[in-house]
């Protein structure tokens, strides 16, 4: 019984998880589990593999080798059950400019095999908790870039996903955006979705339940925002980041041009 519950509430599980691009190792033996309900984190500096990983577990992209369930899914059998199971807003986020947010959604539900009936129900609960009402007939092209990103996610989540996969949602929008953004992935996580999320604003990090820190390809650190500053005897996120990226990585030339003294 107790294991059956441990499994249940298991969202995301990869073990040995490795994907190479020729001689390249782009993702390396990655072990990493998300549970139900969580923020998770996903920080890295470029290149590190954090968009290489989530097309893996969203069933975009095979891995090298190693294994991973989504959902409950397998990665390398299932992953028609992962697509119908998540939803993935990718980095470059595409919709389409000259439809109408609503026609945006629309056409997303129409991929996911939406009749009317049950978009109109989804619409109901979606477009008050995005604030969309104001917008869902306006050319997506004419919307600022924060309203854009939240159509993106109402695309991404239009299917009422159990987990929603985010590379890097906030990336180029302001501020006083980016706050609200986190309020609507809270309000994602509170009503029992799993947020896999990435982003380059450490202030971000901090409101993640736990993140993981990924460097060339290998995950360099792992637990809540609170435990890992406290570990490291460190204030902020974004202090713990640079120490830990710097002691993974071989000299080189840094701000102060490289040396080490
Ligand atoms: N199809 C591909 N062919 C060859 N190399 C690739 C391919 N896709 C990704 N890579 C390489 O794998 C590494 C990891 O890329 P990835 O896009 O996963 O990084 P990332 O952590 O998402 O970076 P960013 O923060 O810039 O989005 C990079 O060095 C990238 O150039
Ligand atoms: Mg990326």
């Amino acid at each position: 019984m107790p294991d059956v519950a441990a499994e249940r509430s298991i969202a995301v599980r990869t073990r040995a998880l490795t994907r190479k691009f020729g001689a390249f190792t782009a993702v390396d033996s990655l072990d990493l589990e998300v549970h139900e309900g969580e923020i998770f984190g996903f920080l890295g500096a470029n290149g590190a593999g954090k968009t290489t990983t989530i097309k893996i577990l969203c069933g975009l992209l095979l891995p090298t080798s190693g294994t991973g369930t989504v959902a409950g899914f397998d990665i390398l059998t299932q992953s028609e059950d992962i697509k119908r199971s998540i939803g993935y807003m990718s980095q470059k986020f595409s919709l389409y400019d000259d439809l109408s947010v609503r026609e945006n959604l629309e056409f997303y539900a129409g991929l996911y095999g939406m009749g009317p009936g049950r978009l109109a129900r989804r619409l109901d609960d979606l477009v008050p908790r995005l604030q969309l009402a104001d917008h869902l007939d306006k050319v997506t092209a004419s919307l600022p870039m924060g309203w854009k990103q939240r159509v993106a996610v109402a695309a991404a989540t239009v299917h009422d996903p159990a987990i929603v996969f985010l590379d890097e949602p906030t990336g180029g929008v302001d501020p006083v955006s980016r706050r609200a953004f986190w309020g609507l992935i809270d309000g994602l996580a509170r009503s029992g979705k799993t947020v896999f999320v990435t982003t380059h604003y450490m202030d971000e990090a901090e409101y993640c339940h736990r993140i993981s820190v990924m460097n060339a390809g290998r995950i360099i650190a792992l637990g809540s925002p609170a435990d890992l500053k406290a570990q490291a005897g460190l204030a902020t996120i974004q202090d713990l980041f640079l120490s830990l990226v710097r002691r993974d990585q071989p000299a080189g030339p840094g701000p102060h041009g490289g040396t080490s003294r």
